[in-house]
C-alpha cells in the first residue's frame, strides 16, 4: 500500500510539475498517450485541481533547519551572536564536514573539487542531461551574522529533502553546491570558488602567488585544510552548459521585502562589483617635531582618497551607485608617529557597468592628484576585480514566479545589490536567485536575522523551482 502511495505521489507530482512548468519545452497535448496512461494508472484525470493539493505536501522541516542554522553558527572565531568563518580556517573545515554529512544523510553523492567547492548530487532519471544546480556559501566575514550564504546551502539541502519526502523524482540530476570563499576576507578577492568554476584563468594564475595578511600562501592554506590537489586549479573549471540552470536562495540583505511585507524576491539582475587596493607612502616622522609644512602624511592621503570615493559615487547622480572604504590601515600605527604608509581597499558597485567604471576612473585620477599634491608616493593602485553585472535567465525567473504563485506567496522582482556566487555561475549556466526578507535588511553584522517562516517559504519556492527546472 505504502509503495503504491509513493508511486502515485510520484506520478501526481511529476505530471503536475510537467503540466504547469513554464519552461517545459514539450507542449502538453491532451491526446498524449503518456498522459492517458498516467491517468489510467493513477485513476485520476491529471489536470484537475486536486493536484494542487499535492503542493501542500511540500513541507519543510523548519525545526531541524533552524537547529542546523544554529549549529553551523557555532563554528565561529568570534563570540555569538556574531559569526566569523574564514576560508580554510579550522572553523571553515568543521563547517565543510558538517555540510558534507548533511548531504550524505540526504542521500546525495558528494564530491569536492581541488579548491573545496562541494557538490552533492541527486541523480535524475536522465543523468545524461545537464543537471540543475543550487547552492551558496558558508564562509562568513569577520563579525557577521549566521544567515548570509548559509540559508542557500542548508536551505538547498532541505529543498532536496522536501522533494524526496513528496516522492518527487528528478529527470535532470540536481546538484547542491557549497562554494569555496564567496567572501573576499582572506585572500582579498570574492567568489573564489564560483569564479574558478566559471573558468577564470586570470584568477588561477593570480592564486599561484597569492598570500593572505599573514603571508600564508593560498596553496599552503588550502593544503592545510586537506586540499592537497589545489595546484591543479584548471580542473575546477566547468564547461559552459555544464548546468541547465543555477538557482541561489539568499537573504535579501536589504530592507525592501520586509518593508513591503513581501515573502519572496525574484532577482532579475546582480549589480556589477569592483574592488581596488591602494597604497600611499610618505616619509613619516615624529608627531611633535616635524612641522606641518614639512610633512607628507600617507594617512591624510588615504583619508582624502576615502572622501573622494564618496564624492565620486554621489556625483554619479544615481542611487544605484555605491562605494565603501572598508579597510584603511596606517603604518606604523602609533599615536605619536606620522603615518609613513597607508593602505585602502575600496569597494564600488552599480547596476550600470559604465557608470561604475567611470567612478573607478575618477578614483584613479584622485589618487594621482592627491599623491602629487601631498608629496606622497602612490606605490600601488590595483584593480582587484572589475566584474560586469549579470542578468537572470527569463525561464528561471518564470519558474520561480509560478512556484511563488502556486504556493500562494507574495513576490516581487528585484535587483541584487550584493554580489553572489550566482554572478559567476551565470557565465556557465542560465542563472536565477530567490530572496527572502531579513530583519531591517541587516547583513554583514551580528544583528542579521531571518525568521524561520520566511526561510521555510524560500525553501519551498526553491524546491518547486528546482522540480520544474529538473523536468524541463
Ligand atoms: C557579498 O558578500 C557582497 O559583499 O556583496
Ligand atoms: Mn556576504
Ligand atoms: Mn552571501
Amino acid at each position: 500500500m505504502a509503495m503504491r502511495f509513493s508511486i502515485y505521489m510520484l506520478l501526481v507530482l511529476s505530471v503536475y510539475f510537467i503540466s504547469n512548468c513554464p519552461v517545459n519545452l514539450a507542449h502538453r497535448n491532451e491526446d498524449d498517450p503518456t498522459i492517458k496512461t498516467m491517468e489510467e494508472f493513477s485513476g485520476y484525470p491529471i489536470h484537475e485541481s486536486h493536484f494542487l493539493n499535492s503542493l501542500s505536501s511540500l513541507s519543510v522541516d523548519a525545526e531541524t533547519l533552524q537547529k542546523q542554522i544554529d549549529e553551523l553558527s557555532s563554528f565561529s572565531d568570534s563570540p555569538a551572536p556574531s559569526v566569523t568563518r574564514i576560508l580554510y580556517s579550522e572553523k571553515d573545515v568543521l563547517s565543510r564536514r558538517y555540510i558534507k554529512n548533511l548531504m550524505e544523510a540526504s542521500g546525495l553523492s558528494v564530491r569536492e573539487d581541488a579548491i573545496g567547492n562541494i557538490f552533492g548530487r541527486w541523480t535524475g532519471s536522465e543523468p545524461e542531461l545537464a543537471p540543475v544546480s543550487t547552492g551558496s556559501h558558508t564562509d562568513a566575514i569577520p563579525y557577521s551574522g549566521k544567515y548570509d550564504g548559509v540559508v542557500g546551502v542548508l536551505g538547498a539541502i532541505e529543498a532536496i529533502n522536501v522533494l524526496k519526502r513528496s516522492s518527487f523524482k528528478p529527470k535532470r540530476s540536481l546538484d547542491v553546491i557549497m562554494f569555496t570563499s564567496e567572501e573576499p576576507t582572506r585572500f582579498g578577492i570574492g567568489c573564489l570558488g564560483s569564479r574558478l568554476l566559471a573558468g577564470s584563468k586570470e584568477l588561477a594564475q593570480q592564486l599561484e602567488k597569492t598570500v593572505d595578511g599573514q603571508n600564508v600562501s593560498f596553496f599552503y592554506a588550502a593544503k592545510s585544510a586537506g586540499y592537497m590537489n589545489v595546484e591543479k586549479l584548471s580542473t575546477v573549471f566547468l564547461e559552459k552548459g555544464s548546468y541547465s540552470a543555477f538557482v541561489e536562495l539568499h537573504i535579501e540583505q536589504g530592507p525592501i521585502l520586509e518593508e513591503e511585507a513581501t515573502s519572496i524576491g525574484i532577482v532579475t539582475a546582480i549589480a556589477a562589483p569592483a574592488s581596488i587596493k591602494v597604497d600611499f607612502e610618505g616619509t613619516g616622522g615624529h608627531a611633535g617635531a616635524v612641522l606641518m609644512p614639512k610633512r607628507n602624511d600617507a594617512g591624510l592621503a588615504a583619508a582624502e582618497l576615502a572622501l573622494a570615493v564618496e564624492k565620486h559615487v554621489l556625483e554619479s547622480g544615481s542611487i544605484d551607485t555605491v562605494g565603501t572604504v572598508g579597510i584603511l590601515e596606517l603604518h606604523p600605527g602609533a599615536i605619536n608617529s606620522i603615518p609613513s604608509k597607508s593602505h585602502l581597499e575600496i569597494d564600488t558597485r552599480d547596476i550600470d557597468e559604465e557608470r561604475r567604471n567611470s567612478v573607478i576612473d575618477k578614483i584613479y585620477e584622485s589618487a594621482l592628484s592627491i599623491s602629487k599634491r601631498r608629496g606622497v608616493k602612490l606605490s600601488e593602485y590595483k584593480i582587484v576585480n572589475q566584474d560586469p553585472p549579470a542578468l537572470s535567465d527569463e525561464l528561471i525567473i518564470k519558474a520561480a514566479e509560478s512556484a511563488s504563485q502556486e504556493l500562494e506567496l507574495t513576490y516581487k522582482k528585484m535587483i541584487s545589490r550584493a554580489y553572489h556566487d550566482a554572478l559567476f555561475m551565470a557565465r556557465v549556466s542560465p542563472m536565477g536567485m530567490i530572496f527572502i526578507p531579513c530583519y531591517k535588511g541587516y547583513s554583514h553584522k551580528p544583528e542579521e536575522f531571518a525568521t524561520i517562516d520566511h526561510i521555510a517559504d524560500g525553501v519551498k519556492v526553491l524546491a518547486l523551482t528546482l522540480a520544474k527546472l529538473s523536468l524541463s
